[in-house]
């Protein structure tokens, strides 16, 4: 039991849900997650990021009114959108990826979410996210992509109800061009076009529109947004070949324009596309995202005449999935316990992207008839990489061997302004939330509900302390990419096969 307990290290809640269980059905210690209530959480939580002015239908009761002068000093309305982590400043970059990923999460398994009663608020979710973007980009070729910058944010720890912050406003322009920032949010509109098409038509044609200004704005002007807005550096840096093909991507997807797929073929090579094999996925690098809807694309017969100049990022994509799954030249490292490892700071948000990836890649497989990736190391059938992507799942979800060490049962501390101080009608100043909040060393008064927190080390540890930023703070974008995985699982019951291979799983 304790260890059981013990061991829901990054998923706040479904500690929770596993004690529940256990009780229930006694020592499984394998089992019993109930995908279907972490996928409801795992949405929620985005209520506990959202800046602005909370809608009536608000479940997260501890986050209020905030930043409602945002945009206000330049003349832009900025009201909205996410608090990408456990602090207060908006950072489009990190933002635009979360929608970007969310709405690929509802794209592929929509019908699950809907089956789950979640689809609605999951497009809500989408909404928070398009609804800021459509007001940072007031101008054809004027993206605003940061308000508040992250020194003089985290001088601070104040709810963002409290913020006494700066709240200046960042943008890129023709003179100050931000390819990566831009393209990321055409990839993001575009993505979430597709979600509103049926229900909302006018909706998604709006969101094309900008989509494709921000396309063009990024292709024509290039540069790396954090040469433009350089508060951006320390915290959000990245590049921009992968989100110029990403957005184009995610155009033809939304189109079926040609001219998108020419650019995505034609530029493969130019812009790492086609050349790089690469095994980590996130806000910064998204060229295994490009590689696996690419080789959607070619899957689906959608190809055309371009069907070779897409070869080379299947092959990437399968690169990727083989060295997830362990079957691949290089692999990605696991720690003892079994979670795929890559860094410190923050290594979650790569098991639920690439969890992601492998989920849809295997369902791709599955559908197009194609069966087995070939890797370096043998065939990965999509049963196979389904069940190991149901592995990482469950690890966040408490099956993890270290986990008796947390005292806690979840984490109680994470990083996280809004969560660890509470609800007050007075002000909390910005050191007084340092000195009688931040060092408590009792849990939260408000509960993260759902959020994935970084996570452990290599050696499976970890340590539930809200100054351990590097384990326990949480990221939008750490949940966006889970929301679909979780809607996968939960649909099949934790089986693993399509719909139509229902029977086959009772026998297996
Ligand atoms: C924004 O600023 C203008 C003038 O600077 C002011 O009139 C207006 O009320 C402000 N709007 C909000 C929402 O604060
Ligand atoms: C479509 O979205 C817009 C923008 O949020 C909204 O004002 C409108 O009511 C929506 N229409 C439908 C049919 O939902």
């Amino acid at each position: 039991m304790a260890k059981i307990s013990g061991g829901c290290v990054a998923f706040t809640f479904l500690c929770l849900l596993a004690l529940a269980s256990m009780v229930k059905v006694g020592l499984d210690a394998g089992g019993g997650h109930d995908y279907a209530i972490a996928l409801r959480k795992s949405i929620l939580y985005f209520e506990a990021q959202r800046s602005g002015v909370p809608p009536p239908n608000q479940r997260v009761s501890w986050r209020a009114n905030s930043g409602l002068f945002d945009g206000n000093a330049s003349g832009v309305d900025l009201v909205g959108g996410y608090y990408d982590a456990g602090d207060n400043v908006k950072f489009g970059l990190p933002m635009a990826f979360t929608v970007t990923m969310m709405s690929w999460s509802i794209l592929e398994y929509g019908k699950q979410m809907a089956a789950a009663g979640e689809l609605r608020n999951a497009m809500d979710a989408v909404k928070w996210g398009t609804e800021y973007f459509i007001k940072a980009h007031p101008e054809p070729d004027v993206l605003y992509g940061e308000v508040g910058d992250g020194d003089t944010d985290h001088s601070c720890w104040q709810r963002p109800e409290d913020m006494t912050t700066s709240r200046q406003a960042f943008r890129v322009d023709p003179q100050h061009p931000g390819s990566d920032l831009a393209a990321e949010t055409a990839a993001a509109m575009a993505a979430a076009s597709i979600v509103f098409r049926d229900t909302n038509t006018s909706y998604a044609n709006l969101l094309l529109v900008h989509s494709k200004q921000l396309f063009e704005f990024a292709d024509k002007y290039r540069g790396k947004y954090d040469a433009s807005i350089t508060v951006a550096r320390k915290y959000y840096s990245s590049g921009y070949g992968d989100e110029l093909l990403w957005a184009a991507a995610w155009l033809f997807d939304a189109t079926e324009d040609r001219s998108y797929l020419e650019y995505l073929a034609g530029n493969g090579d130019a812009l790492g596309g086609t050349g790089w094999s690469i095994n980590q996925f996130g806000w910064d690098v998204k060229y295994p995202g490009v590689q696996v809807l690419a080789a959607k694309f070619l899957l689906q017969g959608r190809a055309g005449d371009r069907a070779a100049a897409l070869q080379g990022y299947r092959q990437n994509a399968e690169f990727f999935v083989c060295s997830c799954v362990g079957k691949g030249a290089v692999n990605v490292a696991r720690t003892p316990g079994g979670m795929m490892y890559h860094r410190r700071w923050n290594n979650l948000q790569f098991v639920t992207s690439a969890s992601f990836l492998l989920t849809v890649y295997a369902d791709f497989a599955t559908m197009s008839g194609h069966g087995a990736v070939r890797c370096p190391a043998g065939a990965a059938q999509p049963f196979d990489i389904l069940k190991f992507v149901k592995s990482q799942v469950n690890y966040i979800l408490g099956d993890n061997p270290r986990g008796d060490e947390l005292h806690g049962g979840y984490p109680q501390q994470v990083h996280h302004r809004g969560a660890s101080i509470k609800r007050d009608p007075s002000l909390v100043s910005c050191k007084e939330g340092y000195s009688r909040w931040y060092v408590r060393k009792a849990g939260n008064p408000n509960l993260v509900d759902g959020a994935v927190v970084g996570g452990p080390d290599e050696h499976d540890g970890f340590a539930d302390e809200r100054s351990n930023y590097e384990q326990t703070e949480a990221a939008t974008y750490n949940n966006a990419p889970l929301v679909g995985v979780l809607a996968r699982l939960a649909a099949s019951s934790g089986g693993l096969l399509m719909e139509e291979d229902d029977q086959s799983l009772t026998r297996s």
